[in-house]
């Protein structure tokens, strides 16, 4: 919340903007704060509405808003107060790609009226012909700077080393994944039909997944991908259908447990005193359950701070300390909501390996995600869904028809 206090000069947004039930209500936050009076504020978000291309929402309520209108929000909302400097924390985190390119438009309208805007970001991808600097932070020090041409040129080596994600998805090298795929199928989706209200989420929706399988579900922001984890774990009953597992015919509460779904929001999620309280708890602490929860910190480099309150760490520490949970637990089924989307290079790559761990393990993971590193990293195959249908169900072999199915290419069209 301390983005509220910040100065006309500077204006800093968290990664998720919700601060007010109304869109225009959010928008003039800034400009109340700053004691404008009533005409000016009602000009100044009418203004910024239109320069972003929100004017037609300016009455919704910012839940029903997908990630990409919030970002667009947030941005309308700074732009209010009409700020020489922006600094924005990883804004394409939450974004599918085709919001991540509309993204970019608006930071280029910015750049356009000679405005300095700064963002702290893991994917570069769509940074490459928009920004001017490449700042590489490690430890609270700058250790490399690049132009985009610079960053262009660095060889994948060169990326790995420095910990950061590719600079263009087509570069990326599919990881050469050794199916751990037996023929017996765990989870199976019979006509799964699911709404809120008119939004019509999953429609006689179908698909099976193996034992060992690692399947990545992509799709566009908004089009029901978190809400299907949600149904298959049993935190949310389907309107009609079907979901068996094992064979067998599951309600909603006998399906709790056997598929375990880590949420795309970890606050609501971590309740831990410390890390390995987080990874131990709900058991009697054996020495065994202890050593296996230090050797899954260690793997996910979270050992240095194993003393900390999880709400003290970053989002990307959270996500890996989520997955530690689920490493811990045994469900056989674990549907991961974009668990990369906070991520740097290393930090996605060590996550995908550990989920290809898991899978060898016997376990089946549906990867939801937007995160073509990721997806290239540790599935094997990918469903995409889109207003309630499945489009596409393949193998996934190398990048190319991945990230055209993930719309990385819609910046061209
Ligand atoms: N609890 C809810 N009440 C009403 N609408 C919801 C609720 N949860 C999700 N939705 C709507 O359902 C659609 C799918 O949401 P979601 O499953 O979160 O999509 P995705 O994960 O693919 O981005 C969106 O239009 C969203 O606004
Ligand atoms: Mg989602």
């Amino acid at each position: 919340m301390g983005a509220r206090q910040n100065r006309r000069e500077c204006i800093s947004r968290p990664q998720e903007p919700v601060f007010a039930n109304e869109v225009a209500g959010e928008i003039a936050f800034g400009c109340e704060n700053y004691g404008y009076s009533h005409e000016d504020i009602q000009s100044h978000v009418h203004r910024a509405a239109a320069d972003i291309k929100i004017q037609d929402i300016l009455d919704h309520s910012l839940h029903s808003l997908s990630y990409g209108m919030r970002q667009k929000v947030a941005i309308a909302s700074a732009e209010a107060i009409d700020p020489e400097i922006y600094v924005m924390d990883e804004p394409s985190a939450n974004l599918d790609i085709a919001s991540t390119y509309r993204f970019a438009d608006i930071i280029r309208d910015l750049k356009q009226q000679g405005k300095t805007i700064i963002i702290a970001e893991h994917r570069l991808y769509y940074l490459m012909d928009l920004a001017d600097r490449f700042l590489c932070v490690q430890k609270g020090k700058i250790v490399r700077e690049f132009t985009a041409q610079q960053m262009k040129a660095l060889s994948n080596q060169e990326i790995r080393a420095l910990g950061l994600r590719t600079p263009d998805l087509h570069q990326i090298e599919q990881a050469e994944i050794l199916s751990a795929a037996t023929s017996e199928v765990v989870l199976e989706v019979k006509k799964l039909n699911h709404s809120f209200g008119e939004t019509i989420v999953a429609k006689d929706i179908d698909f099976q997944c193996r034992k060992g399988e690692v399947v990545a579900l992509i799709g566009p922001n908004g089009t029901g991908k978190s809400t299907i984890g949600r149904i298959l774990a049993g935190l949310l009953k389907e309107k009609s259908g079907e979901v068996v597992l094992f064979g067998k015919y599951c309600r909603p509460k006998d399906r709790l447990g056997k598929v375990w779904y880590i949420p795309q929001d970890l606050d609501s999620q971590l309740f831990g005193e410390d890390l390995l309280d987080e990874l131990t708890t709900g058991a009697e602490v054996s020495p065994e359950r202890k050593k296996a929860a230090e050797e899954i910190l260690e793997a996910l480099e979270l050992m240095p701070f194993v003393k900390q309150h999880p709400s003290t760490l970053s989002g990307g520490q959270k996500q890996r300390l989520a997955l530690g949970v689920a490493l811990m637990h045994e469900a056989p089924i674990i549907v991961l909501d974009e668990p990369t989307s906070g991520l740097d290079g290393t930090n996605m790559r060590n996550v995908s390996r550990m989920i290809r761990k898991l899978a060898k393990m016997g376990r089946t993971i549906i990867v939801i995600t937007h995160d073509a590193e990721c997806a290239l990293a540790c599935c094997e195959r990918a469903i995409r869904l889109e207003n309630g249908y499945i489009t596409d169900d393949f193998q996934i072999r190398g990048a190319e028809l991945l990230l055209e199915k993930i719309g990385y290419d819609q910046k061209e069209g």
